[in-house]
C-alpha cells in the first residue's frame, strides 16, 4: 500500500485560489489516512490476477478512496450524524464551517470520476468502472443507504429493513471495489460473484461498525463513537450480544466463501479479510 500513498501524494486534490482555506481542506481527511479498505479489496483483486495491471488500477483504488471520503465528510455533517472527529481528527465542519465541509464533499466525489477518467485503460473498461462506482455510490446505493438510515432515525426497522439500509450504505460501495477489480483484470465470469460475495463482506464491515461504535471509545476509533442510539444499527436492534453472534456467523460463512474463489485470488484476500473479518473481537 506503500506505493498506492505515493499516488495519493501525487495526485492530491490541488485548486490554487485566493480562499484561505478551501484547498487545505480538501486534503486534510485524504491525508488523515483510514484503513484504505477499499482500495485494498480492489488492488487484491487485480494482483491475483495480473500484477502489471496494477499501476493503472491506482486510478481506480484512489477513485473509490475519494468517494468514499467524501461520503465521511456529509456523513459527520450536523444535518446527518453530527460527528466531531474524523480519522483521528476534528471534522470539517467544527475545523472551518458547514459550508466548507459540504463542498468539500461535493469536489471529492466528482473528482473521484476525474481520476477515473485518467485511468490508462481502453474506453471501454473506463466506462464500466464509471458506471460501476457510480451506480454503487450514488442513488441507488450509499446515497439511498444513507437516505434511509437519516430519515428513520428514532423509528425503528425490520431487521431486513436494517439489512438493506447496511447493504446500500455500505455494502455496495465495498462490492464495486471488488467488482472494479475484476473489471480491471478483465474477468469477466468473476464480476458478479465477486460482488455477491462483496455485499456479505460489506454488510458484516456495517455490523462490525455499528458494533464498535458501542465497544470503543473515540480516540480508539478516531471518530466519534456512541452515536447511534437513535440509528437502525445492529446493536440497537438486536443488542451488543445477539449483533456480535450475527457478525460471528457472517464471519464464518465468508470463511468459507471465499473458498469458492481461484486460489491466487484466496491467497491475496484473506490477509485483508482475516485482518477486517475479526475486527469485532477486539
Ligand atoms: C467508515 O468506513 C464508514 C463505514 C462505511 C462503516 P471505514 O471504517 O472504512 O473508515 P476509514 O476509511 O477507515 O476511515
Ligand atoms: C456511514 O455509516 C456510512 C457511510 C456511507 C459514510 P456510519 O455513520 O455508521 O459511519 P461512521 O460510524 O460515522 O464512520
Ligand atoms: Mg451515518
Ligand atoms: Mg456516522
Ligand atoms: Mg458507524
Amino acid at each position: 500500500m506503500q506505493q498506492f500513498e505515493a499516488f495519493l501524494a501525487a495526485h492530491k486534490p490541488v485548486s490554487p485560489s485566493f480562499h484561505p482555506h478551501y484547498e487545505e481542506a480538501l486534503s486534510l481527511m485524504l491525508d488523515a489516512g483510514g484503513k484504505r479498505f477499499r482500495p485494498q479489496l480492489l488492488l487484491s483483486v487485480v494482483s491475483a490476477y495480473n500484477r502489471l495491471l496494477l499501476e493503472g488500477a491506482y486510478h481506480a483504488a484512489y477513485a473509490i478512496e475519494l468517494l468514499h471520503t467524501y461520503s465521511l465528510i456529509h456523513d459527520d455533517l450536523p444535518a446527518m450524524d453530527d460527528a466531531d472527529l474524523r480519522r483521528g481528527h476534528e471534522t470539517l465542519h467544527k475545523r472551518y464551517d458547514e459550508v466548507t465541509a459540504i463542498l468539500v464533499g461535493d469536489a471529492l466525489n466528482t473528482y473521484a470520476f476525474e481520476v477515473l477518467s485518467n485511468a490508462p485503460f481502453s474506453d471501454t473498461t473506463r466506462v464500466k468502472l464509471v458506471r460501476t462506482l457510480a451506480k454503487n455510490g450514488g442513488l441507488s446505493g450509499m446515497v439511498l443507504g444513507q437516505a434511509i438510515d437519516c430519515h428513520f432515525e428514532n423509528s425503528p426497522l425490520t431487521l431486513d429493513e436494517v439489512k438493506t439500509l447496511h447493504i446500500n450504505k455500505t455494502g455496495k460501495l465495498i462490492a464495486s471495489a471488488l467488482e472494479m477489480g475484476a473489471i480491471i483484470a478483465g474477468e469477466d465470469a468473476l464480476e458478479k460473484p465477486i460482488y455477491d460475495f462483496g455485499i456479505k463482506v460489506g454488510l458484516l464491515f456495517q455490523i462490525q461498525d455499528d458494533i464498535l461504535d458501542v465497544t470503543q471509545t473515540s480516540e480508539e476509533a478516531g471518530k466519534t463513537t456512541n452515536n447511534d442510539e437513535a440509528k437502525n444499527s445492529f446493536v440497537t436492534l438486536l443488542g451488543l450480544e445477539k449483533a456480535v453472534e450475527e457478525a460471528d456467523t457472517l464471519a464464518s460463512e465468508i470463511q468459507t466463501q471465499l473458498l469458492s474463489f481461484d486460489e491466487s485470488l484466496q491467497g491475496e484476500l484473506s490477509p485483508i479479510l482475516t485482518t477486517y473479518i475479526n475486527r469485532h473481537k477486539d
